[in-house]
């Protein structure tokens, strides 16, 4: 039960790494801790089989912390953000604004007016409204129609993107009665995207969609439009499991053995950086209700809600195994909510004080967090090859209540 791309040796799961007892030791809980090392390596996976006219753009959403988008950045990535604060976030650190993408179903005229101005790669337009909005704005920025392709990923309904009835992107059937009403002179339409949904196991569903877009391509150059780039965008799935994990250099392998003369765009989150990121937490107590055995613990569904919102189901293992048996429990967090709950029948051998780690955290867990309950929002640290820093620090009560006013 270990993820393949986890660097053990830089990683923070090796017990004997003296950087994770320091961090145990001078942290209280919870708190989110990633490792460099992982996120490199998956940055790798990604662009070693592309070429310089090729992009790969992280999904803001999976993580927005400012450090680690550097890290990204420094590595050659660029961004896929969905709304002004997230392309804030990429512009603070330093991000190329040749290599943003700006998706989203609801972007204001001001948010289109921002990217408009910083001349970005492309703006991804998802609906006709959308692309009057731009028409109107003084500059001429170049964009993409984001397609809804009307296929299923197979995966949790609440992020399946790219089925006919969701609210994202432009029918096919629309999106060519767009390209024929508007000329180049009137939109600068330089791309198509599409966005399957998100923890997608069967990669065919990839070249399946490329297939489509390239179709679409070529319609649209029938119409005079010069189509650079096709984007998949993201969704390839992690192994929550952490038995085997799948290759993303395989999938961009394919990928650009199918592109064409069209240069590939990618979106990933999750595959970046999920596998790369921990919440640390540690047990409270026990109690036993009816027929469960519960495990309280200081981490809840505020700080990581996966497991609440999607039922995911997130590894824990103690951090420091106890030699005594281990029991079935529920481990729940301390939220006034019945859904507040990691899962049941996690074989576990702890008790009070004991940490724990519940795995594959570093997509949408702190970047989907949030004070519910008035609850801290916690330190996120980062594991740099043996030592560590602080990317992210508690929050502090002061904090929580600072905007309000009495
Ligand atoms: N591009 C677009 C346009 C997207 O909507 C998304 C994710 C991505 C890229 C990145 O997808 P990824 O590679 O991370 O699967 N909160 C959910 C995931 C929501 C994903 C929404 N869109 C979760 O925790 O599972």
């Amino acid at each position: 039960m270990r993820p393949n791309n986890f660097n053990f040796k830089n990683g923070i799961l090796n017990v004997e790494d003296m950087s994770l007892n320091d961090v145990l030791a001078n942290f209280s809980t919870p708190f989110y801790i990633y490792t460099k090392a992982s996120i490199l390596e998956s940055c790798e996976a990604y662009l070693s089989n592309i070429e310089s006219t090729d992009l790969v753009c992280f999904a803001v959403k999976a993580n927005s912390n400012l450090q680690l988008l550097k890290i990204l950045a420094e590595a050659g990535l660029g961004f896929d953000v969905v709304s002004g604060g997230e392309l804030s976030r990429v512009i603070k650190i330093g991000a190329d604004p040749k290599k943003i993408v700006f998706s989203g179903v609801g972007k204001t005229k001001a948010e289109l007016a921002k990217a408009a101005e910083l001349e970005i790669f492309s703006i991804n337009v998802e609906s006709s409204y959308e692309l009057e909005n731009i028409i109107e704005l003084e500059k001429n920025p170049r964009v993409s129609f984001r397609i809804n392709p009307d296929m299923s990923g197979d995966t949790h309904p609440y992020i399946e993107t790219g089925k006919a009835d969701c609210k994202f992107g432009i029918s096919e059937v629309e999106a060519i009665s767009l390209a024929k009403k508007y000329s180049p002179e009137e939109i600068n339409l330089v791309g198509i995207t599409a966005h399957i949904g998100s923890q997608i196991t069967n990669t065919d569903l990839f070249l399946e969609l490329l297939e489509k877009l390239k179709s679409l391509a070529s319609q649209f150059e029938a119409y005079g439009h010069s189509i650079d780039h096709l984007d998949v965008g993201g969704g390839l799935a992690i192994d929550y499991k952490m038995e085997n994990n799948f290759n993303p250099s395989e999938l961009v392998k394919e990928l650009k053995a199918n592109v064409g003369n069209y240069s590939l765009l990618l979106e990933p989150g999750r595959s970046m950086v999920a596998q790369a990121g921990a919440l640390i937490t540690k047990v409270i107590g026990e109690k036993e209700n009816g027929d469960r055995k519960f495990l309280i613990v200081d981490a809840a569904m505020n700080d990581l809600m996966r497991p609440s919102l999607y039922n995911a189901r997130h590894e824990i293992e103690n951090i420091i195994e106890n030699t005594e048996d281990k029991e079935s429990f529920t481990v729940v967090g301390p939220v006034c909510e019945t859904a507040d709950s990691f899962g049941d029948e996690f074989k576990l051998s702890a008790k009070a004080d004991d940490h724990l780690i519940i795995y594959s955290s570093g997509a949408y867990g702190s970047s989907m967090g949030s004070n519910y309950n008035s609850r801290l929002r916690p330190a996120e640290i980062l594991i740099d090859a043996g030592s560590y820093k602080i990317i992210r620090r508690e929050e502090s009560f002061d904090d929580l209540i600072k905007l309000e006013e009495i």
